[in-house]
């Protein structure tokens, strides 16, 4: 039987989900806020293992239903079940559990400016782990360099950084407790193109090597054309649609088209949306 090793896992790990099931399920979410309504039956399963772009207007409801799956905001109705816990219905316990199991960047999140990077990355690990010193010191390292970092890096405050290498510590930080999924925010918006690539190959590696499972909203189309699996398009509250990037991009609909042709003229990358 899979997971069932004669050492077992240790205890407090959680069982790694059936390859059959959806990490992130979102079944007919509606959200409103007053007389808005935002999200109109929004629907979408996520496996695991892969890197999933959420793209739409400004204001379509991407970081409202990103905050949603992730349990920091509740919908108006519908379900959502991430790594098989159903979000609405779970407890503290059980939120708690599964909060060990995600990471997450924020649109405008912000490292701690006054910790030094690998402070920082380390934030989760004290909070969450009860590992000796040095062993969070060599995660540490190991996390700033899977987010593409050098080691010296970590000795830095945030505001010594570039902006580039500040979007790589807070991946850094985000991916610090293994996460099984990750969720992003454009993390990409204004980064020079040469920088924005290189953490579309960062974010790759993380899905190929590691097995994370990546929901990024996005505006950059060269993110959608190099790494995305798969991409998902809000428009009206709806999934306007969802499959491989060449699919979506021959949707007839005026904002699709708009969209693709728009950042084709503009070379695909610069503009940045919300
Ligand atoms: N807490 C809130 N209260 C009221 N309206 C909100 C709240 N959060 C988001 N909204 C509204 O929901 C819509 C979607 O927001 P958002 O998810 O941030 O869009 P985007 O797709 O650009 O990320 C926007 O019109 C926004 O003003
Ligand atoms: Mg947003």
């Amino acid at each position: 039987m899979p997971g069932t090793s004669a050492a077992g896992p240790p205890a407090d790990a959680a069982p790694p989900a059936p390859a059959d099931t959806s990490v992130i399920e979102v079944r007919e979410i509606v959200t409103r806020f007053g007389e808005q309504t935002v999200h109109d039956g929004v629907s979408f399963a996520i496996g695991r293992g892969t890197l999933v772009a959420l793209i739409g207007g400004s204001g379509t409801g991407k970081s409202v239903l990103l905050r949603e799956i992730i349990g920091l905001h509740r919908p108006t109705a519908g379900r959502i079940a991430l790594l098989g816990t159903d979000i609405g219905s779970a407890g503290p316990a059980a939120l708690a559990a599964v909060r060990r199991r995600f990471g997450v960047t924020f649109q405008d999140g912000a490292l701690f400016s006054s910790l030094t990077v690998a402070q920082n990355v380390a934030v989760p690990l004290r909070e969450h782990t009860a590992l000796a010193p040095a062993t969070v010191d060599a995660l540490v390292a190991m996390r700033l360099h899977q987010a593409g970092l050098p080691p010296e890096a970590g000795a830095k405050l945030p505001s010594e950084l570039s902006g580039g290498m500040r979007k790589r510590a807070a991946i850094a930080r985000a991916i610090a407790l293994e996460p099984e999924v990750l969720f992003l925010d454009e993390p990409t918006s204004g980064l020079d193109p040469i920088t924005a690539r290189a953490f579309d190959g960062m974010l790759r590696a993380l899905v190929d090597d590691l097995g994370i499972t990546v929901l990024l909203v996005t505006h950059d189309l060269d993110s959608l054309l190099t790494v995305a699996d798969r991409v998902i398009v809000l428009a009206r509250g709806k999934v306007l649609a969802d499959g491989p990037v060449q699919q979506v991009m021959a949707v007839d609909d005026d904002w699709v088209r708009r969209y693709f042709a728009l950042r084709r003229m503009t070379g695909g990358t610069g503009a940045n949306g919300s």
